[in-house]
């Protein structure tokens, strides 16, 4: 997948205070962002906590010998994708309408041929100023797109049109639609990929299960995207009504036991597991032979927990790529990081859970994390979500395959 460059230019309007989280937003949907702040936005915001948050230095002064040593105005200027101004002062508009390059965001905006957005925040008087709208205009004229702004209360305690845009909608304006991520043919090209997917049901008695509400069908097009993308695809699946998809050998399974077996029986040769089942967590202690008779008024049932089969794959010695799923109903992020360290795994791919999202829906929104990185895809059908998916998973397993044989002896511990 494509990563998308941004210079994240910042000048100093109180709306600034908002740009760390615009990084970490962008930085979520895979961006790679180079913050340039302006002189003033400095009063707003400091220089250490966009560093801390965009992972690079802060370029703000032309005349920074280290700095343009290191990548020079000229360099950075055709390095960006996308030249973003948030916010964008009724200054910085005036600078850029009369074509001057008084610093290093003006000189940048005049020496890049990517596209230049910005996203104006100002007092809604200054904004309605003629003057600011003459700048506007121009700018617009000339291909720059302005974003908002927002109509609301302000700063100044005043309300009108002049509100930076939310960090979420200047994120959904400008990053590239999930689109063009889809997996590429040949991405996945004679990989063996094994998918557990669906519910799993634990006997009660003879008549009665527990189980959830899995629906299999992040799974099914996970796998239908793996064989999509060259893979040779092992789905292991609990009781779901879906058909296979073509190609794809299918290992039918009912409970997580029966689960545990199929997956560490079928293993060899495996490069990428992914762990897509709603696997249950607790079985009955002892499951009746028989159907279970209503005779008293209350009765309990003891419960055992089921063995972790994705944290069992992910403790072998000769482990495949490990990618899990964490469905959540709060603190998405805490829990997935947690489970990535806690189960060992590569990756992993979070969704709340709750009415209308994530189970028995055909869309999904998720967030994908792991050990350096992470990335956001907004609500998304389950098929196009997968094939983004598989395109992440294919480009993360070639880079540590890469990382090994660089670090490793000749003879990695990644199966092939
Ligand atoms: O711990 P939690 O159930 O939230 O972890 C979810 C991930 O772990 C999913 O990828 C699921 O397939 C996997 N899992 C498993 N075996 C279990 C429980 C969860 O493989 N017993």
């Amino acid at each position: 997948m494509q990563t998308q460059k941004i210079i994240l230019g910042i000048s100093g309007g109180i709306a600034a205070y908002k740009t760390p989280e615009l990084v970490r937003r962008l930085k979520r949907r895979g961006a790679e962002v180079q913050v340039v702040m302006t002189r003033s936005a400095g009063e707003f915001v400091t220089p250490t906590t966009l560093q801390a948050v965009s992972g690079k230095p802060v370029r703000s002064n032309l005349w920074d010998a280290d700095a343009e040593a290191a990548m020079g105005h000229i360099e950075l200027a055709r390095w960006a994708d996308l030249v973003l101004i948030a916010p964008a002062t009724a200054e910085i508009m005036s600078r850029l309408a009369a074509g001057g390059a008084p610093d290093l965001l003006t000189t940048l905006c005049l020496a890049t041929e990517a596209p230049v957005v910005m996203a104006p925040a100002m007092n809604h008087v200054m904004w309605s100023n003629p003057a600011v709208q003459e700048n506007r205009q121009k700018l617009e004229r000339r291909g720059v797109r302005i974003l908002g702004p927002a109509v609301g209360d302000q700063a100044c305690g005043e309300s009108g049109p002049g509100r930076m845009l939310e960090p979420d909608d200047i994120v959904a304006a400008v990053m590239k639609p999930i689109a063009v991520a889809t997996a590429k043919p040949g991405s996945m090209d004679g990989k063996t990929v094994m998918i557990t997917a669906g519910p799993t049901r634990e006997a009660i008695d003879s008549v009665r299960y527990l189980s959830n509400r899995s629906s299999g069908k992040m799974g099914y097009a996970l796998a239908a995207a793996a064989r999509d993308a060259g893979a040779n695809v092992i789905l292991v699946s609990g009781p779901v009504s879906l058909t296979t998809p073509d190609g794809v050998t299918r290992i039918d399974i009912e409970s997580a036991k029966e689960l545990f077996a199929a997956v560490h029986d079928n293993l060899e040769g495996v490069q990428i597991f992914i762990g897509a089942a709603a696997v249950a967590d607790y079985h009955a202690a002892s499951a009746s032979a028989g159907k279970i008779k209503k005779t008293a008024g209350e009765m309990s049932l003891d419960l055992v927990k089921t063995p972790d089969i994705l944290a069992s794959v992910a403790r072998l010695s000769d482990r495949p790529f490990t990618v899990g799923f964490a469905a959540e109903t709060e603190n998405l992020r805490e829990y997935a990081l947690g489970k990535l360290e806690k189960k060992n795994l590569n990756m992993i791919v979070a969704n709340l859970v709750g009415p209308g999202l994530g189970f028995e829906t055909d869309r999904n929104a998720v967030d994908v994390y792991w050990r350096d990185g992470e990335m956001s895809f907004p609500l998304t059908d389950k098929e196009e979500l997968a094939s983004a998916l598989v395109e992440l998973i294919a480009s993360n397993y070639e880079q540590t395959l890469h990382a090994e044989t660089q670090t490793e002896l000749p003879v990695i511990a990644v199966r092939d």
